[in-house]
């Protein structure tokens, strides 16, 4: 692909929301993926991100808002969209009693593959995967990692665009995920688009070009992964109020090697620490012992750090 033209969207959310009840589970998500990403969905247990692949896939309906997937309205071209889609839910049946290739020729047949061509097409994406010494087995012998990964061959059998794959690493081992993930970096290879969810950054960051980060139904960022990082290093936020002179206040702080900047903000003193791991008492200690009169002091309330930490390091609510 060119550097000059703008790449092209594969998939373009416009406000998409989704109650539950009175329960809003997506709000108002305004999301870009482009053709050719290799993109993260990341959020902790409860933030959206299954209900927003089902939405995509069409298998449930926006309560507002619009996605179109290349160019196909999910609500008004359900039909077109899944021809171009390979939707791999989070749990899916599996058919313990069926062999391998039975198992894909069953699919193949459902998106109507004629049958002299469905041999060649089981054969291509079993390559694909990893699995063509499997082809006999039964799917109730094969490790999780490998029924995970004829997961994934199933929904490449009619050749799809687009893969939209909801936690496809969840629960393997660290061995299969690497073999998941080199298999999702061939397909991105091949030019397919591919939207991964996970509630663990750290799994997806070395794979994908572009990650977004969803927390109870609402986007937080959306961009390169070095973009996460760059945020969470910008430190936290402590707001303090003195009621003897904030220029005192100021200088008392900034004397701090832990005190990154300070400035001042609806009566307050914006303090920004240098590193997440300090501890905000610091700021209380370097005021009393200069003398301040401190009155109020309170942490950043957006919590968006603390999400990013949470997803970085895989732990969930
Ligand atoms: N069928 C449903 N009925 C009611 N609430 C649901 C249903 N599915 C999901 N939810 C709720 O919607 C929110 C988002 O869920 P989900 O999209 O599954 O998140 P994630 O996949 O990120 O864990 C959660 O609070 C969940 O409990
Ligand atoms: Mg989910």
């Amino acid at each position: 692909m060119s550097n000059d033209a703008p790449p092209l969207p594969a998939v373009q959310t416009f406000g998409l929301t989704r109650f539950y009840g009175t329960m809003a589970a997506l709000s108002g998500l305004d999301l870009t993926v482009n053709r050719g990403d290799l993109f993260g969905f990341i959020g902790s247990n409860g933030a959206g991100k299954t209900t927003t692949l089902r939405i995509l896939a069409t298998f449930l309906a926006p309560s507002a808002g619009r996605a179109v997937i290349l160019g196909h309205d999910v609500v008004k071209d359900a039909d077109a969209v899944r021809h171009v889609i390979g939707y791999m839910p989070d749990f899916f049946g599996v058919y313990k009693d069926m062999e391998v290739t039975e198992y894909l020729d069953f699919f193949g047949a459902c998106y109507r593959i004629p049958a002299a061509q469905r041999e060649k097409t089981v054969n291509d994406v079993l390559e694909l995967v990893g699995l063509s010494e499997k082809k006999g087995s039964l799917i109730g012998a094969l490790s999780r990692g490998m029924q995970q990964r004829l997961g994934l061959a199933r929904v490449l059998i009619h050749d799809p665009q687009l893969l939209l794959l909801d936690e496809p690493a969840s629960g393997l081992d660290p061995r299969a995920r690497i073999e998941m993930m080199e298999i999702l970096r061939e397909l991105q290879r091949m030019g397919k688009t591919i939207i991964i969810s996970s509630h663990i950054l750290s799994e997806l960051e070395t794979i994908c070009n572009r990650v977004c980060i969803i927390e109870k139904g609402r986007l937080i960022y959306a961009g390169p992964v070095q973009g996460v990082r760059d945020q969470m290093s910008q430190g936290r936020v402590v707001y303090v109020r003195v009621s003897s002179d904030p220029d005192q206040a100021t200088t008392l702080l900034k004397t701090r090697p832990e005190v990154l900047e300070v400035s001042p903000l609806d009566g307050m003193l914006k303090v920004t620490l240098a590193s997440h791991d300090t501890d905000h008492s610091i700021v209380a200690e370097a005021l009393v012992h200069g003398g301040a009169k401190l009155i109020e002091l309170r942490e950043e309330e957006l919590g968006l750090e603390e999400v990013f930490m949470r997803v970085t390091r895989g732990e969930t609510q």
